[in-house]
């Protein structure tokens, strides 16, 4: 390393997640639950606000709408329809408390790396305080976390920048699924089809095989759905067509291709 290069190394580019999750409740989310969601959508239902048609694999709201978003997990869980769900970075609690009124058959958790966001979501949710959980998912892999047949996340790998810590979370929640994994996440974020490819081939995602599907929402909203079986939806084969149709974001990109490039992924098997 030459002079110059060695005295700017010190003072060379860090990479941080795009908020400072330590006050992230009071800073920001509570405000846009409250003002963004709340005033637009229906935030947390009740028993009777919404239906899941099995037939064509909607969801039906009486009266208010969901975001579509959250309307897209519901979906999920209603046509794979899987014992357990478990969300990371699931806020509010909001989604687990949605799935839990929806497919009361189904046992529903969430974890976040917010003591903050935790305790929001026992108070919007007192009944499933104990459904709620602290869980970092950027940690080495805990035994003692919440696993599940399904695992998802809603914004919230695609918030996370820092170092190679979006890698070792989407390796995280494969290891935490038995059977799904679905990535609810904006698909300019990350390049997480590429990623998630190269996780599996270099050994990071302990999944046999791995299938990567488009699942798309009655509202058109498309997210990642992962699965060991091949399943009915289509399958995407990079990560350009999942994009098709999106609105470019030259700045997105560049902090993506700048993400994946940091990744050293295990050999490849043999
Ligand atoms: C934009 S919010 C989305 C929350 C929730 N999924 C929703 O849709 O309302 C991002 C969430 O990810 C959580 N988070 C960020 N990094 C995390 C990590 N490493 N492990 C677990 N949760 C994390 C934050 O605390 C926050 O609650």
């Amino acid at each position: 390393m030459n002079l110059l290069k060695r005295l700017t190394y010190k003072s060379r580019k860090h990479y941080d997640d795009d908020f400072d999750w330590d006050n992230y409740t009071d800073d920001s989310y509570h405000r846009r639950i409250q003002n963004d969601i709340e005033t637009e959508f229906l935030a947390i239902a009740r028993p009777g606000d919404l239906n899941f048609d099995g037939e064509t694999g909607k969801l039906i709201a009486k009266g208010a709408k969901l975001h579509p978003n959250h309307e897209t997990i519901l979906e999920v869980i209603g046509q794979l329809q899987p014992q357990s769900v478990h969300e990371i970075g699931c806020g509010g609690g909001d989604h687990v408390s949605n799935a839990r009124v929806v497919f009361p058959h189904i046992d529903t958790t969430g974890s976040d790396r917010g003591a903050s966001q935790i305790e929001l979501a026992r108070k919007r949710h007192p009944e499933l305080a104990d459904s709620y959980s602290i869980a970092d998912a950027t940690m080495p892999f805990s035994r003692h976390w919440t696993q599940a047949d399904l695992v998802y996340s809603q914004a919230v790998i695609m918030h996370i920048h820092t170092a190679v810590s979006h890698f070792v979370a989407l390796s995280n929640m494969f290891a935490l699924a038995k059977k799904y994994v679905f990535l609810m996440e904006n698909l300019q974020c990350h390049n997480f089809v590429s990623e998630i490819r190269s996780l599996h081939e270099g050994g990071h995602i302990h999944w046999d095989e791995l299938h990567i599907h488009q699942f798309e929402g009655s509202s058109g909203v498309k997210g990642i759905l992962c699965s060991r079986e091949l399943l009915d939806y289509p399958l995407i084969d990079s990560d350009a067509d999942l994009r098709n149709g999106l609105k470019y974001s030259k700045r997105r990109i560049k902090r993506a291709n700048e993400d994946s490039a940091r990744g050293i992924f295990g050999p490849k098997r043999g």
